[in-house]
């Protein structure tokens, strides 16, 4: 009996170590980021040349979903057929009318003194079904419009190809688990390039396919996501293998064919939350931290930043494991050949992250089997007395989370690599009085200046999440994150400025974080890594 005891605390020992040997990068006992936090060393002003803007996307902000020629996504199939997976029960079929309003919109961002902004396009604006033999001039005509709009400001487009509203119609095919969608994006991104390019200079392929991804595992994480395809543990690797071949085939459709004469540049924007250890003295929970952030940003990110390309060896290896003790001959995971590896590698001109928020991990299985979720064997939380948005409960408050991604991603993929932030941004009730959106914006752009001048990170673009309260999938319209309010009862969609408004003019214009926040920021860093013994 002792022998046997023995022999499993040696074999723990053992497993502890081949586990821990597969992470070398994070936690340190003592990270200096930890340690330095003095907020009011620092004068807090933003490089000259940092491009500010806001952001939006075509389901949740044009409305006009079957105006113009636009053909029906997988967004409008789905609230129109499940109005109950969205909180209040609404849809995008008006949104914010975007559509209509574009123009006293862009004036807005004008009116901010901004630079930059992100918008998508609608895959089914510009070809009804997805395929090129349904190109519609209409369409194109209003993305057209848009843009001119925006030039004639001086302010600058970022352009996402694929906000998660993929044409029914190929959906009807398979959608992302079809890889015939790679050569039918190809097409799509060449329209785009060869209407835009002249003057769009700034290109995503797909906003977060982690995210993207999420309806191919039906409802199984209570998100619900359209296409509402319930394939949990093997939908979403799929759909995930083909977003990343389809993303790879527009960088080198642009480089092929576009770049030398648009010199534009050309990226995705991934989604990651940070992760700490539960216990930040268990070095078991600091390896889970950092498996979870494999599992999450490096899914997407190791194919296409790492030296070595392909996805994280962690997630291989866990998910073929998994996938044999379930009784399947091959990994629920498809493997890329050595050519794909290499023909995803180096695909982006720089990073894009979209960054909200901060959990806690540690090594616990949980959710079906088989699920991505389970794959992951990490479990996540976060302590209660985390600041949190009242309406997206997800999100917790914790601005150092955003400095430690990004020096994650110089130190693990590498300083060459310029860091456009996405999306950044606060969920609450939509009052014009959003203090807690203005703190927020504050402390996490304070964490963004310390990347950047004492880090080293080359942070070149913040883009906030969002210029208008728009449909925030599915809670609605009941979690809002514009800095501009928008009057959803109101025919007319009336937008009133929120405080948090007045603030990004005060950045504009003094290209300064009022040095008033730096206390919120000691206190939310305070709270944030407090020791939870
Ligand atoms: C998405 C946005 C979304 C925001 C807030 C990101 O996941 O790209 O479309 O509204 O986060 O949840």
């Amino acid at each position: 009996m002792t022998k046997l005891v023995s022999l499993a605390a040696l074999l723990l020992v053992m497993v502890t170590i081949t586990v821990g040997a597969e992470f070398n990068y994070i936690y340190p006992e003592d990270s200096e980021i930890d340690k330095e936090d003095d907020h009011y060393l620092y004068n807090f002003t933003l490089p000259s040349d940092l491009k500010i803007g806001v952001g939006s996307a075509a389901y949740q902000y044009e409305g006009a979903w079957n105006e113009g020629g636009k053909g029906e996504s997988i967004w409008d199939r789905f609230t129109h057929t499940h109005p109950g997976a969205i909180a209040d029960r609404k849809n995008g079929d008006v949104a914010t009318d975007f559509y209509h309003k574009y123009k006293d919109d862009i004036k807005r961002i004008k009116e901010l003194g901004l630079d930059t902004f992100r918008l998508s396009i609608a895959w089914t604006r510009i070809m009804p079904s997805g395929t090129i033999s349904s190109l519609n001039q209409q369409g194109i005509d209003f993305y057209n419009n848009v843009i001119n709009e925006l030039i004639k400001y001086g302010i600058t487009p970022m352009v996402t190809m694929y906000h998660w509203d993929l044409p029914q119609y190929l959906q009807d095919l398979g959608g992302w688990t079809n890889e015939l969608i790679v050569d039918y994006f190809e097409d799509y991104a060449d329209v785009l390039y060869s209407y835009y390019g002249d003057r769009v200079k700034w290109w995503i392929t797909i906003n977060e396919p982690t995210k993207a991804v999420e309806g191919y595992n039906g409802n199984v994480t209570g998100s619900g996501y359209a296409p509402n395809v319930s394939l949990p543990g093997v939908g979403s690797y799929l759909a995930g293998h083909t977003m990343l071949k389809a993303h790879a085939r527009a960088y080198h459709l642009y480089n092929n064919k576009y770049r030398e004469h648009q010199k534009g540049q050309i990226s995705i924007s991934l989604e990651t939350f940070w992760y700490e250890p539960l216990d930040i003295n268990s070095r078991s929970d600091r390896n889970a931290a950092e498996q979870i952030l494999e599992f999450n940003l490096g899914w997407f990110a190791d194919p296409i930043y790492s030296e070595k390309g392909d996805y994280p060896d962690i997630m291989k290896r866990k998910i073929a494991e998994n996938s044999k003790k379930e009784g399947y001959r091959r990994s629920r995971l498809p493997e890329f050949s050595e050519e794909e590896v290499n023909y995803i590698r180096g695909t982006a001109d720089f990073f894009g992250l979209n960054q909200y928020t901060t959990n806690l991990a540690t090594f616990r299985e949980e959710g079906p089997t088989p699920s991505y979720k389970r794959d992951t064997g990490v479990t996540l939380s976060a302590p209660s007395y985390w600041p949190v948005s009242e309406t997206t409960k997800w999100e917790k408050v914790a601005p150092k989370g955003l400095r430690k991604v990004l020096n994650y991603i110089k130190d693990h993929y590498g300083d060459k690599w310029d860091v456009v932030i996405t999306e950044n941004g606060f969920m609450d009730d939509g009052a014009t009085t959003d203090t807690s959106r203005v703190i927020y914006l504050a402390t996490y752009m304070m964490e963004m200046w310390k990347a950047i001048y004492i880090d080293g990170v080359k942070v070149v673009g913040y883009v906030i999440w969002s210029l208008l309260d728009n449909l925030e999938w599915t809670s609605g319209y009941i979690s809002r994150a514009g800095i501009f309010h928008v009057d959803f009862s109101d025919p007319d969609k009336i937008r009133t400025p929120k405080e948090s408004a007045e603030f990004v003019k005060t950045i504009t214009s003094t290209r300064q974080i009022p040095i008033k926040y730096a206390r919120y920021g000691k206190e939310l860093n305070k709270i944030e890594f407090k020791d939870p013994s």
